[in-house]
């Protein structure tokens, strides 16, 4: 595979889907900007993608807190010169309790996911706007089109990820700077291997990156797959409301009885 980009940002680089973009696109002789919390974590990941022939700087740091993520852009332009890409794949997923609201469980989560790309976006867009070149890439999920039990928070900032690039896209039109946003279904992942729930179509991480690494170098606009799950999301977007709601209560009253199986025998 041919990649259009040198200087590449990921977020999220510490482990999952990030990690493993960072080494394929080493293999490919891309100069990282490694950011995620967890410094030993990135330590391991820049190893590898030294020994498959890339150059990796890491660069600790919360993406949620803007003058970090914009200080660590500086040290990477630094280091490497203009930014080609930038990568917004950090996040995390929290299921939401209804007996147990917590304003922070949500809180957190957009800051991370959402803020977390704007963040991202917005300290390399000034640089990409001067030199008319640049691509901003956003890993948002299949959730962000269906609203599904307690997964509101997580599902709401992918949906609100999915329509802030597609404003922005067009925003920029003609600048030179192409939006891509990536939609995956199920990834194994440290995110999906605590999923107690049925995981329709689970992809492994290294064919699912690959794939993702191809659509950002084909500059798609919006990437969803894999294809048969997103087929099956399209089809719930044109099944009748109560015939949706019937379905998915009837997966989720299988998945809480899974739930009172599992705890009473781990009692
Ligand atoms: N796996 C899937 O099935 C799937 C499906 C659709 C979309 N996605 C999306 O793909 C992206 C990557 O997820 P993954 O599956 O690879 O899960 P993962 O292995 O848990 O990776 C999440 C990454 O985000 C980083 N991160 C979390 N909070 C952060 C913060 N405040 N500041 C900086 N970095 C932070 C983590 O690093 P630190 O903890 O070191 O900070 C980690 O590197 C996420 O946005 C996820 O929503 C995943």
């Amino acid at each position: 595979m041919k990649f259009p980009h040198e200087v590449v940002v990921i977020t999220g680089a510490s482990s999952g889907i990030g990690a493993e973009m960072a080494v394929q696109l080493g293999r490919l002789g891309c100069k990282l900007a490694l950011l995620a919390r967890r410094e030993d974590k990135l330590n391991e990941v820049a190893a590898k993608v030294e020994a498959a022939g890339g150059k990796a700087l890491v660069l600790p740091c919360d993406v949620s807190d803007a003058a970090a993520v914009a200080q660590a852009m500086g040290k990477a332009v630094q280091a490497f010169g203009p930014i080609d890409c930038v990568i917004a794949n950090a996040g995390v997923g929290q299921q939401l309790d209804k007996h147990d609201y917590a304003p922070e469980t949500v809180e957190r989560i957009f800051r991370i996911n959402m803020l977390g790309m704007t963040n991202a976006f917005y300290a390399a867009l000034p640089g990409m706007l001067e030199r008319s070149r640049g691509h901003l890439v956003a890993v948002a999920s299949l959730a962000s089109y269906q609203g599904m039990p307690r997964d509101g928070g997580y599902a709401a900032s992918k949906a609100a990820m999915r329509t802030h690039c597609e404003g922005l896209r067009i925003e920029l039109r003609g600048s030179g700077v192409d939006v891509t946003c990536i939609c995956p279904g199920f990834i194994r992942t440290p995110i999906t291997d605590k999923n107690n729930f049925d995981m329709p179509f689970l992809l492994e991480v290294k064919p699912a990156t690959r794939r993702m690494l191809r659509a950002i170098a084909k500059r798609r606009r919006v990437f969803n797959f894999p294809r048969r799950l997103w087929w099956l999301i399209k089809i719930g977007q044109r099944t009748p409301r109560w015939l949706y709601d019937w379905i998915i209560a009837g997966q989720e009253s299988r998945v809480n009885a899974g739930r009172t199986q599992k705890r009473s025998t781990d009692i």
